[in-house]
């Protein structure tokens, strides 16, 4: 058993997306072999509904998943397969684009205008961008919930975790992806797949994560007379990026913590990439393009 040091330690970015959203941008639209299999993740919480009533109107997805889960609020979404629905508080989507679909998200406050959720990206595989779409959704009540004798739970959304598997299934890069409570002062170990990319991203009270691999490693018992602290304090919108091991180790401070824990196997592959599009090559992205300009985007399933 190895404990996996944080990487790198940074914090979400103001940004503005769709019609006029703004949002926090953990990581996206740069250099994401540190997070490969995933791409972006952003952070939508939002009190002030002029910040977020415009949405993302109609726009296409190729060659990546996307998976919205909601804290607050409801986003209805339409496509151009016919699907229509509204993912609500503790919601998930996960949406495989696959070879395209032309959809838009437009975010509704709850009843005191706060509208709470996140959207990852999840890069395909060559061999699967051009798969038929397909829709996972997963109802609140139906996200498993694993409760710990000292008070920390885990929403499970995806993946294998603490004996219990999320209902999401069929996806390629095999990810975890859990949102985890740990109540104050708690210290917790969390198993993460040996394999996978890993991070965290909190978003309620903070906690101390083990610090980075130069940190010179010390026995646990000597943390505590302050010889070395290998710690890493992270408050609300950091993102952890996890170096190698198979566990993670998180203590919570006095609030307690709350945060997304979200791995995968990375799949080392090329990785051309124009907004909502992400393919192999610059050809593929380009015949993208055009095929939106031809209206030929969409593939005829029948
Ligand atoms: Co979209």
């Amino acid at each position: 058993m190895s404990i996996r040091p944080v990487k790198k330690l940074t914090q979400a970015q103001p940004t503005m997306e769709g019609a006029g959203v703004h949002l926090r941008r953990a990581f996206g639209f740069g250099n994401t072999s540190d997070t490969d299999p995933f791409l972006l993740l952003d952070d939508f919480r939002n009190e002030r509904p002029e910040d977020y009533l415009a949405g993302f109107p109609w726009h296409p997805h190729r060659g990546i998943e996307t998976i919205t889960y909601v804290l607050a609020g409801t986003v209805d979404h339409g496509d151009s397969l016919g699907n229509r629905g509204a993912i609500t508080a503790g919601d998930v989507q996960w949406m495989t684009a696959g070879s395209g679909i032309i959809h838009q998200e437009m975010p509704k406050g709850d009843n005191q205008g706060r509208m709470h959720g996140f959207q990852l990206w999840a890069n395909l595989p060559s061999s699967k961008k051009m798969i038929e779409p397909r829709y996972q959704e997963i109802q609140s009540k139906d996200v498993p919930v694993m409760t710990e004798d000292d008070g920390s739970t885990a929403r499970i959304i995806c993946g294998d975790f603490w004996g219990q598997k999320g209902l999401v299934d069929g996806i390629a890069a095999n990810p975890t992806y859990i949102d985890v409570s740990v109540p104050p002062m708690k210290k917790k170990i969390l198993p993460v797949e040996v394999q996978s990319n890993a991070f965290a991203y909190i978003f309620a009270g903070s906690g101390k994560f083990r610090g980075a691999s130069d940190a010179r490693p010390v026995p646990t018992e000597r943390y505590e007379e302050g010889v070395v602290d290998p710690m890493v304090t992270a408050g609300n919108r950091s993102l952890i990026l996890f170096d190698r091991g198979d566990e993670v180790e998180v203590q919570a401070g006095e609030e307690g913590v709350r945060f997304l824990l979200i791995s995968g196997r990375p799949l080392r592959e090329p990785v051309a990439w124009r907004g909502p599009i992400v393919m192999n090559t610059q050809e593929e992205l380009a015949r993208a393009f055009d095929e939106l300009r031809r209206g030929t985007f969409i593939r005829d399933r029948n």
